[in-house]
């Protein structure tokens, strides 16, 4: 079926709604981009689309997650290539709505704000972004939420059973994916968050809108990112000290990347884990992160750990 797209909250509410009702459909799945699709994002529509009814993905190039006004001019906006690879992936309706119909007053007074949480690693490198980024997630997890009572009508309605909602966001920025749980858990907001693995290039580079402002040297460089994280996980899968430094002076040799962070840390709290890292041997669950600029482009990547 050819994707729709609507600009306004009206249109996606509207047509969300029909769709599911001729589908005779019983649950709804969001994908929140700032769209310049890539595979990565293929791979989130296509979970949405495999585990639900209805799909709809927004794009939106948010500006209040962005803190440079620089940064968000330069954003890829690539709106018509992107609806051919939603499209391609199943998804019913694509929500591309404008600045203002998101932020109808200008912006908001009253934000979310992402707490502890949001200001270490990406937060303290980029302050107000998880708070900017939050903000528009609550805001889309409203817009997206399935209408009461569909696709049954009021029988359905009475007896409580309301269209199943899932929210799909990549695990390549694990932070936010934690802070966007941690959001739904604690202010209740009726959804369920499916994390989706990091899709990455054969080579190892993690995909990125931003990989393609790499020159082709860059890119080379950006590969140490995820040989690192591979080195972490070899040694958690067997047992061994994380060593970490050692994973550190890698990325450190490689003249074009200037390192902001590399850490191991607990995968909901995001605390350093710095005792079960370094000389005894790894056991349990852990998050690597990693930051870093490689030329002019900041690059972040992790890996989940697990022994
Ligand atoms: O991950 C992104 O693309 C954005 O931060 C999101 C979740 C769409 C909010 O603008």
């Amino acid at each position: 079926m050819p994707i729709q797209l609507v600009t306004t909250v009206a249109g996606l509410k509207a047509e969300s709604a029909r769709l599911l009702t001729s589908k005779g459909g019983v649950s709804q799945g969001l994908v929140p981009t700032m769209g310049a699709l890539h595979e990565g994002h293929a791979t989130l529509a296509r979970t949405a689309v495999e585990q639900n009814d209805v799909v709809v993905a927004s794009i939106f190039v948010n500006p209040l997650q962005f803190g440079d006004a620089a940064d968000l001019d330069r954003y890829p906006r690539t709106l018509d290539a992107d609806l051919s690879l939603l499209e391609e992936q199943g998804v019913d309706l694509a929500f591309a709505p404008s600045v203002e119909e998101v932020y109808p007053g200008g912006q908001p007074l009253v934000r979310i704000t992402s707490g502890n949480l949001g200001d270490k690693w990406e937060g303290a490198s980029r302050p107000g972004h998880f708070d900017g980024a939050l903000t528009v997630v609550a805001k889309l997890l409203h817009y997206g939420l399935p209408a009461a009572g569909l696709p049954g009508g009021a029988a359905d309605s009475a007896a409580g059973r309301l269209p199943a909602y899932r929210a799909y966001f990549g695990q390549k920025d694990a932070q936010q994916l934690a802070l966007v749980r941690r959001m739904v858990a604690d202010l209740n907001f009726p959804v369920e968050i499916v994390g989706v693995p990091t899709v990455r290039a054969t080579d190892g580079l993690a995909l990125s809108s931003r990989n393609r402002f790499l020159s082709e040297a860059e890119r080379d460089a950006a590969l140490v990112l995820s040989r690192a994280l591979r080195l972490l996980e070899q040694r958690a899968n067997a047992h061994e000290p994380l060593d970490l430094d050692s994973a550190l002076a890698l990325v450190e040799s490689q003249t074009l990347v200037s390192l902001d962070y590399f850490d191991v840390v607990d995968p909901v709290t995001l605390e350093p884990l710095a005792e079960n890292c370094r000389e005894t041997p790894f056991r349990g669950e852990a998050l690597a992160l990693i930051a870093a600029k490689v030329g002019p482009v900041r690059l972040i990547d992790n890996m989940p750990l697990n022994s």
